[in-house]
């Protein structure tokens, strides 16, 4: 296994991020994501979407268990694989992963699984596991900012209403993604293409 880090500072870099892995997938990877709710799991799979050029639309699939955005013949990657995009939190066991058939479109497909950690491990010998991590609190505020009176008390777990602006999802915020390459598949890969690299461990 190895293992990587990488720092973001805005959605559109972990869009980018996502872009430069999708180079290096093919037909047959699994992708597990997991972090938090609003974390960037989906954020995450919108640019991985992008890249391999299928067809758009990749919301959290909350209510839909898998979506499937099929390669476009007239898209900038025609012939690559389809992305299949699963939300697992509602499956609860093995068994119901499988009773969704991911199976069956592993071969000719990217499958990406939110909160697939500990459920869908065995559909392939080998995985990419990223977890992305949401700073605590959030950006500090810019000098200046006229809510910076109102975040003193940020620090003692008390929510206020700078607090609740900070949590706005629609606002960029630093995320750490780190990245598990498990399995022959990724032997020898090389991740630091994805770019912002934090540090490197094997
Ligand atoms: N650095 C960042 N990386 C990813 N998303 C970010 C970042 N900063 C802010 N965001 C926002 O956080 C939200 C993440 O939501 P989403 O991708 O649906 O999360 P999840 O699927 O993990 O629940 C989006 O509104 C996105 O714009
Ligand atoms: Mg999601």
């Amino acid at each position: 296994m190895t293992a990587w880090e990488f720092a973001t500072s805005t959605a559109t870099q972990t869009q980018q991020l996502a872009e430069n892995l999708a180079r290096l997938l093919r037909a047959g990877d699994l992708v597990i994501l997991s972090g938090e709710l609003g974390a960037g799991k989906t954020t995450f799979t919108q640019g991985l979407g992008r890249s391999l050029g299928v067809r758009e639309g990749i919301i959290s699939p909350t209510f839909v268990l898998v979506r499937i955005h099929p390669n476009l013949a007239d898209g900038h990657n025609p012939g690559g694989p389809d992305l299949v995009h699963v939300d697992a939190y509602r499956l609860a066991t093995p068994g119901e992963i499988d009773d969704i058939d991911l199976e069956n479109t592993m071969d000719t497909s990217v499958t990406v699984v939110e909160w697939g950690v500990d459920r869908v491990e065995h559909l392939a010998a080998s995985r990419l596991d990223i977890e992305l991590v949401r700073a605590v609190g959030g950006a500090l505020p810019a000098p200046g900012d006229e809510t910076l009176g109102q975040t003193e008390d940020a620090d003692d777990g008390s929510m206020d209403f700078a607090d609740t602006f900070d949590a706005d999802e629609d606002d960029d915020e630093p995320r750490t993604l780190r990245l598990n390459a498990v399995g022959p598949r990724w032997d020898g890969i090389d991740f630091s293409v994805l770019g912002q690299l934090v540090n490197t461990t094997e």
